[in-house]
């Protein structure tokens, strides 16, 4: 139950099967060029149990040297994909937001794969909420305050489900404490897919 949370706006169910097989397939297009990489933990260098990419024109990476936004992928070098059009729309009909995002992180996590939980402050500007777009089996979501330690509660997030952490919401606590094997056939192997679209600089 989150309904206390301000800010934070659920849609569950926003894309049907049709939507959701859509975007999978632009997805697998855009990891071709993109390919996901394991991320590690600034300075000890423990690798995320979460694999990740990124479209758009800037991509949120991990690694020794810390966390940053960059225009292309560390080991390609080539820039990141676009951010589908189909992904944009939900962006501009839900955010409440005049600009476009730079960066949809996508976020791969296969069995066993979490979360910890952090907020999202690396960006310039938190006016702009956070949009996220889920796929694949459901995730237990925990979502706490401004504060590291304060009460918490979790959302599960399905194949489908969209969410949106604006105002009050925008810079919460929030993980994934464990996603649900076998609750979705989306994924042919199974797991789940995240996308996480941020507007970084100030417009
Ligand atoms: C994230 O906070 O980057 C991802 C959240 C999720 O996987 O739902
Ligand atoms: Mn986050």
């Amino acid at each position: 139950m989150v309904g206390m949370i301000s800010g934070l706006k659920f849609h569950p169910g926003y894309l049907d099967l049709a939507a959701q097989q859509k975007l999978l397939a632009e997805l697998r297009a855009a990891v071709i060029t993109a390919p996901f990489l394991t991320p590690v933990m600034p300075r000890t260098g423990r690798p995320f149990t979460v694999r990740m990419t990124n479209l758009g024109t800037l991509g949120w990476v991990s690694d020794r040297g810390g966390y940053r936004y960059q225009p292309t992928h560390p080991e390609t070098g080539k820039p990141w994909p676009p951010i589908p059009e189909m992904v944009l729309e939900i962006w501009r009909k839900l955010g409440g937001y005049p600009h476009d995002p730079e960066a949809c992180l996508v976020n791969f996590y296969r069995q066993g794969a979490k979360m910890g939980l952090h907020r999202d402050a690396d960006e310039e500007d938190f006016a702009a909420p956070v949009v996220s777009i889920s796929l694949g089996d459901t995730a237990i979501f925990r979502i706490g305050g401004e504060e590291r330690g304060g009460k918490t509660e979790t959302l599960k997030l399905s194949s489908g489900d969209v969410l949106v952490m604006g105002g009050a919401a925008r810079l919460c606590y929030h993980g994934i404490d464990r996603v649900l094997s076998g609750t979705s056939s989306l994924l042919k192997e199974g797991g789940r897919i995240n996308l996480t679209l941020r507007r970084v600089r100030k417009p």
